[in-house]
């Protein structure tokens, strides 16, 4: 693996054994290598494996079988704490369902990663007070989850991404529940993120023109990958 691989997926795959003793492969032998800075898009039908994909990426969970090494670090075979270590270290994710903290404010949640680390403090506050003010959040600091709208919800989990200054970020549905002008908004702020910082980025939407503006798009079908465009990108950065 050369030295400016960031993510290397090997022939990953994926089953769950089902309450009537079946087993139910999810994803199916998937491989693919991203360099540093490369941007991805995964594109499928609803349940062909790209939230499970993803996970498996971002070494939230472990694969049943198949390897991947993630900033060069083999996360398949790690416990949790390790994973979590290298999470912490490297990676930023946006969950298709948020996943904020619901007893803490918006401005918490999005020092969670930085207080995690031991490294909270005043120029962090004030570091997650002007993402969020970028997510167009300013006046929404002390709000909790609950008394936050799901877009607004999705911001706070966009602005908890970037606040791990992440060397890849991760987003299932980034602008799923966003108005076209946030939705547009909040893709600058990803791409941008790209551009300035070399950010890998892995998204996996629904929107087609999303897709579009990464140089790789993907496409699940069944948990196994039917097409694999490289070079597609409407646009260079
Ligand atoms: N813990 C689990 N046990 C059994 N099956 C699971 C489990 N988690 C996910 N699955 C199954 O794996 C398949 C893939 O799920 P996944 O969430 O990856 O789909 P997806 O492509 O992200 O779909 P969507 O577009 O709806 O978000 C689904 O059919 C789902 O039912
Ligand atoms: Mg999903």
């Amino acid at each position: 693996m050369s030295e400016q691989t960031m993510l290397k997926v090997d022939r990953l795959t994926k089953s769950y054994g089902t309450a009537g003793g079946r087993l139910l492969t999810v994803l199916r032998e998937v491989s693919f290598e991203l360099g540093a800075g490369a941007t991805l898009a995964i594109v499928g039908p609803s349940g062909s494996g790209k939230t499970t994909l993803l996970g498996l990426c971002a070494g939230l969970d472990r694969p049943s079988s198949g390897r991947v090494v993630l900033a060069g670090e083999s996360i398949g075979e790690m416990d949790e704490d390790a994973r979590a270590r290298v999470r912490n270290d490297h990676v930023g994710f946006v969950f298709q369902n948020f996943q904020l903290v619901p007893t803490l404010t918006a401005l918490e949640n999005v020092m969670v990663p930085v207080e995690l680390r031991g490294e909270g403090g005043p120029a962090a506050e004030a570091e997650a007070q002007s993402l969020l003010e970028r997510v167009g959040l300013k006046e929404r600091y002390d709000h909790y989850p609950v008394q936050l709208s799901g877009g607004e919800q999705q911001r706070v989990a966009l602005a908890r991404a970037f606040m791990n200054r992440p060397k890849i970020l991760f987003c299932d549905e980034p602008t799923g529940n966003l108005d076209d002008d946030t939705a547009a908004a909040m893709v600058e702020l990803i791409f941008g993120l790209n551009r300035e910082r070399r950010t890998t980025l892995v998204l996996v939407t629904h929107n087609l023109e999303l897709a579009r503006r990464c140089e790789r798009i993907m496409r699940l079908k069944g948990g196994s990958v039917v097409s694999d465009e490289v070079g597609v990108a409407h646009e260079t950065h």
